[in-house]
């Protein structure tokens, strides 16, 4: 579904689409002028049309809105999804929790960019909302670009998603300082923990004589849309797999721990290759339906958090973008919505 732009009212009249020329799965953008409102008041006033879009379209930036700091992003946010905020367990990057479940965007070299991914789609459990914020934009580059994850998988050639679709994706992970240690991942110390928690989500999990954790699982490479029944990329094989890394890293790492020890890898869910050239394909999809735009401070991201993907991109300088997740949805209990 688009968005009638023309249809809109207040501040939405003048929101635009970017790119402006792709009616499907563009970035709804409005520049607010509050005009001495209070934030919460603007939310409340607009929050109709704001989860109009949201639902039916699926990713709206709002440029201008006063929000000061990490506590208010964190209240605007359960305001605008009508939720609580979600905590970040099982994770897959490094973040500061701040008050309230928000947290600090992936803590991760600023020279590296990070591939375009919806948030915990290597888990069972994901966010159906994701909200980010823009404290300090940064000297050069730091966009956090989205893609539309139904485009995406319409663009991946067919024997590939057949492929997937029918094998699954298995994730592969190895706990340790090379990458996140597994008391970092579970948010725990304690060993029980860890296991009633991957048995709760289907995650098979080896301790090794030396203490370190292995976890394997396997999980759909796409899903459907509760709304629009659009069958969507949904799975990160692309971003755990061995190649989303630096040649050098690569061989660094293959030399240091060897294939099977690597901290995170991908597989089909039968525990088979997958071509590199598939990978390739999908990534290159990711890059064809990748729209950017630069962050200005306070500028505030609000995403479904299936139909679109984010990245981050390489940047120079100081960059701080806040992150707070809601709507829990899942594979085991299909709770959406
Ligand atoms: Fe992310």
């Amino acid at each position: 579904m688009t968005i009638e732009v023309n249809k809109l009212e207040g501040d939405f009249s003048k929101g635009k689409l970017i790119p402006e020329d792709m009616k499907t799965g563009a970035l709804f953008q409005v520049d607010v002028n509050p005009q001495g409102k209070k934030t919460y008041d603007w939310i409340q006033k607009n929050n109709v049309i704001i989860n109009n879009i949201l639902s039916h379209h699926g990713a709206l930036l709002i440029r201008g809105l006063p929000i000061g700091g990490s506590r208010q992003f964190g209240t605007l946010l359960q305001q605008i999804f009508g939720m609580e905020l979600l905590p970040y367990i099982y994770r897959s990057t490094p973040r500061t929790e701040l008050k309230g479940h928000v947290f600090t965007a992936t803590e991760y070299h600023s020279d590296l960019l990070i591939p375009q991914h919806n948030e915990n789609s290597y888990s069972n459990n994901w966010p159906t909302r994701i909200g980010f914020l823009c404290v300090v934009d940064s000297d050069t580059g730091g966009a956090t670009p989205i893609a539309n994850s139904r485009n995406v998988y319409l663009d991946i050639p067919l024997p590939i998603r057949e492929k997937f679709e029918s094998k699954g994706v298995m994730y592969v992970r190895n706990y340790s300082d090379i990458d996140l240690p597994w008391d970092v991942v579970f948010g725990t110390k304690d060993r029980s923990e860890v296991e009633h928690f991957c048995l709760n989500n289907n995650i098979n999990c080896e301790w090794s004589k030396d203490g370190s954790l292995r976890t394997t699982q396997v999980n759909p490479s796409f899903i459907v849309h509760p709304e629009s029944k659009e069958r969507i990329w949904f799975n990160q094989a692309h971003l755990f797999h061995i190649s989303s890394l630096d040649k050098q890293v690569t061989e660094d790492l293959l030399k240091v721990v060897g294939t099977d020890r690597l901290p995170r890898n991908a597989y089909y869910g039968d525990g088979s290759e997958i071509e590199p050239e598939a990978l390739e394909l999908i990534r290159k999809s990711y890059e064809k339906h990748t729209i950017r735009f630069s962050w200005r401070r306070n500028d505030l991201l609000l995403l479904d958090n299936m139909r679109f993907s984010h990245g981050r991109e390489s940047y120079i300088g100081d960059r701080k973008v806040l992150t707070g997740m809601a709507g829990p949805s899942s594979f085991i209990s299909n709770r959406i919505f």
